[in-house]
């Protein structure tokens, strides 16, 4: 019989072992509700002389993922986590926990501190709390370290990864690994324990494994390099440390004091904000969530450049099998080559066996012909940013596709209202914009013309997730939304070099700021060359101080073409690394010279200031423009596509942590003195400054 303990937890009986599922959906997260029925459930196993140990097993999808995140915000109401811990850890009968799905943060602390875990084959198992800014605060320092080691604790800590259930069972985290039912198989196991004496084992007794002190130091200097800017990683260790060192008790009263100190830091805040921004992102503003996407099984993708082949490669990774078509067999070749030397790339890491390579490649298919693409879900346009070569694409696919394929184009800045408009059947276009290197970038920005059925917006948003991307849709816009704002903050960092800053100070100012690169340091990487041709495109469009601020066209014509030339608005020695050039120096103040521009003294916060609410100024019109659905999606779009840091949580939350009347008041000072066409604040911005809000209310 089954008897419900909790809204969300419920014991049955099977012969001598009580079964507590836990049934929270989506993830089985450790609501308060979960927390009392746990508690509950001890209490029955402990009242019942009949039942000799208890396993804990959960509904849906997964094993515990953690604690309640939305539960964060407001004052925790008791039992908090930790008891539920001190009560499973003091039990005087075994209980097993059954795992499947993931078992993370305090899910995996709940696993910790009963006496057996079993694991479902695939299953995975973490601490990923150190990625919402916060570490364990329930035990997992004390426990995990006792069970792995000192250095695989502290490495699934301080980084928040998971491993699989057959790493944690050769890590001595988990007991067994099952296949099959996992409820039938942890009652087996329990059996068995039961039939050995029903041995109780406290991770908590365990002493801590000896290891070696120098591995800490080494650990807090690679993470502060890998991590930079993040408090949790560094704290991690210190963390670990204070463990090796102190009697459990006192250490888990420590971890908890640090946990909670870390809850309401600003990074935190931040992190916890990016977390919840790309779930809400995956929700299409104006399509109903029961919508279903489409079923893609087989895709073309036209055009073997760059884009095309890094786009290939994303399908290819996740087993979809791709018809790549190309003008000549030539450029078809070096194509497939190039997607082969990113296999092989990852054969050589180790990252991916020579089989598996293999068989991705065996996926491609590629063509000069449209023929043979007749029963393909979803066409990926990537051929060159010309209208006119898009439409005649689009055409020769309306001749061959089914009527329900869909058809996306992944282009950075044409109309897609113009694009949709030029095919048969508008209901099925829409943009699928990856960024370059396409294999690597994890955002996707997926574009929605007016004319997009819903189920196509689902699926390529679906489709974004199961491509282990981040997608976001947006709308009509030049630029989109990422490149839009980006070009802002490139145009302000080239008038900055003619008011007199250096390249070096404007990368400095905003890699401190947490940005990986600077803008400068960037277009030496992207090459000028193609920096020129970016500008040229646009050109016509400009202002007359950005048509005239012809920097990057200067360093083309003086062959200084970024790293590959060795020079750009840097010098590189034969390691690449970077150094001031005194010959930039002399082309900045020719062209000032030319330009009549006088070279001032440029404030480190004026920088900063320039480069960052320029960017939010744009955002803002773009939220007006309805481009962009809500303030989060621009965050998740700046912290996946450009290094925006996400510990201060996107360029929209960070405009409001800084308080929308000083951005305001910044970009009117900015607009006396750069021009009010570049920084006149947007009319959202002005209505929530009288409001008395911010982007995010
Ligand atoms: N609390 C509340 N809701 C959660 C949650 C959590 N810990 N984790 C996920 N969810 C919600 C998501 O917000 C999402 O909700 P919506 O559908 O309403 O948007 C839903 O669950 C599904 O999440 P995903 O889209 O991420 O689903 P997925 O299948 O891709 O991934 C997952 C599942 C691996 C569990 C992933 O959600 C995840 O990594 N979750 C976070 C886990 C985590 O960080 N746990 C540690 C929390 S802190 C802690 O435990 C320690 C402590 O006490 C302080």
């Amino acid at each position: 019989m089954t008897e419900l303990l909790a809204r969300t937890v419920s014991v049955a009986k099977q012969g001598n072992i009580l079964v507590a599922t836990v049934d929270n959906p989506p993830v089985n997260a450790l609501s308060h509700s979960v927390r009392s029925g746990l508690i509950a459930a001890v209490k029955a196993l402990e009242s019942d002389a009949e039942a000799h140990a208890m396993v804990i097993v959960c509904d849906g999808r997964t094993f515990i993922a953690g604690a309640d995140i939305h539960e964060f915000k407001k004052p925790m109401v008791a039992p908090l986590l930790g008891e539920v811990i001190d009560t499973l850890d003091a039990a005087t009968k075994p209980i097993v926990a059954a795992i499947h799905g993931t078992a993370l943060g305090g899910g995996l602390e709940v696993a910790l501190a009963c006496s057996y875990r079993i694991a479902l084959e695939g299953s995975k198992v973490g601490l990923p709390e150190v990625k919402l800014g916060i570490l364990p605060g329930s035990g997992g320092t004390v426990r995990l370290p006792r069970l792995a080691g000192v250095e695989q604790a502290l490495a699934m800590i301080s980084e928040g990864g998971q491993i699989s259930a057959r790493d944690a069972q050769e890590k001595g985290i988990v007991d067994e690994v099952v296949s099959g039912d996992l409820k039938e198989a942890a009652i087996a196991f329990t059996g068995k324990v039961i039939a050995d004496g029903a041995r109780l084992r406290r991770t908590s007794d365990l002493p801590v494994p000896a290891f070696d002190a120098a591995v800490l130091e080494m650990s807090r200097a690679a993470l502060a390099k890998k991590y930079k800017g993040f408090k949790a990683p560094l704290v991690a260790v210190d963390l670990i440390k204070m463990v090796t060192e102190t009697p459990v008790a006192e250490a888990i009263a420590l971890e908890y004091k640090t946990c909670k100190e870390l809850l309401v830091s600003p990074q935190s805040k931040a992190l916890r904000h990016i977390f919840a921004a790309e779930r809400e992102a995956l929700k299409i503003d104006g399509v109903d969530a029961g919508v279903k996407p489409r079923d893609v099984k087989k895709v073309a993708i036209v055009g073997p450049g760059t884009m095309g082949r890094g786009i290939a490669s994303c399908f290819l990774n996740i087993g979809i099998p791709v018809t790549l078509i190309g003008l000549t067999d030539e450029g078809l070749a070096s194509a497939v080559r190039a997607i082969g030397k990113i296999y092989e790339g990852s054969v050589k890491r180790g990252s991916l066996s020579s089989e598996e390579m293999e068989r991705r490649m065996a996926l491609l298919t590629p063509t000069t012909s449209y023929d043979g693409i007749a029963d393909v879900d979803l066409v990926i346009e990537a051929v060159t940013e010309d209208m006119a070569v898009k439409k005649d694409v689009f055409a020769k696919l309306d001749a061959v596709l089914r009527n329900d394929a869909i058809v996306a184009t992944n282009t950075s800045f044409l109309d897609i209202e113009e694009l949709a408009g030029s095919s048969r059947n508008p209901a099925r276009v829409a943009g699928m914009h990856f960024f370059n290197p396409a294999n690597v970038m994890k955002l996707l920005e997926n574009v929605r013309a007016a004319s997009t059925a819903a189920d196509v917006l689902a699926t390529t948003t679906a489709l974004g997730k199961r491509l282990g991307k981040v997608p976001v849709m947006v709308g009509r816009s030049e630029g989109f939304v990422a490149n839009r704002m980006l070009s802002k903050r490139t145009r302000e960092a080239q008038f900055l070099l003619e008011d007199g800053a250096t390249p070096l100070q404007v990368d400095r100012v905003l890699t401190a700021f947490g940005f990986p690169i600077g803008p400068f340091a960037l277009a030496d990487l992207a090459g000028m060359d193609i920096m020129a041709a970016a500008r040229a495109a646009r050109v016509a469009r400009m202002s007359l101080r950005e048509q005239q601020c012809n920097i990057v066209d200067r360093l083309v014509a003086a062959g200084r073409l970024g790293q590959k030339s060795g020079a750009g608005y840097y010098v590189y020695d034969e390691n690449r690394k970077a150094s001031h050039d005194p010959a930039v120096d002399e082309l900045l103040e020719a062209h000032r010279k030319e330009r009549g521009f006088t070279a001032r003294t440029i404030s480190d916060e004026e920088i900063l200031e320039r480069c960052l609410f320029a960017m939010v100024n744009e955002a803002a019109k773009i939220l007006d423009e309805g481009a962009a659905a809500r303030p989060s999606d621009i965050d998740v779009i700046w912290t996946n596509g450009f290094g925006f840091p996400t510990y201060l949580g996107g360029p929209m939350f960070y405009a409001d942590q800084v308080g929308l009347p000083k951005v305001k008041a910044a970009l009117d000072k900015y607009a006396g003195l750069v021009g009010d066409q570049y920084f006149k604040p947007a009319a959202l911005i002005e209505r929530l400054v009288a409001e008395g809000k911010g982007f995010y209310g």
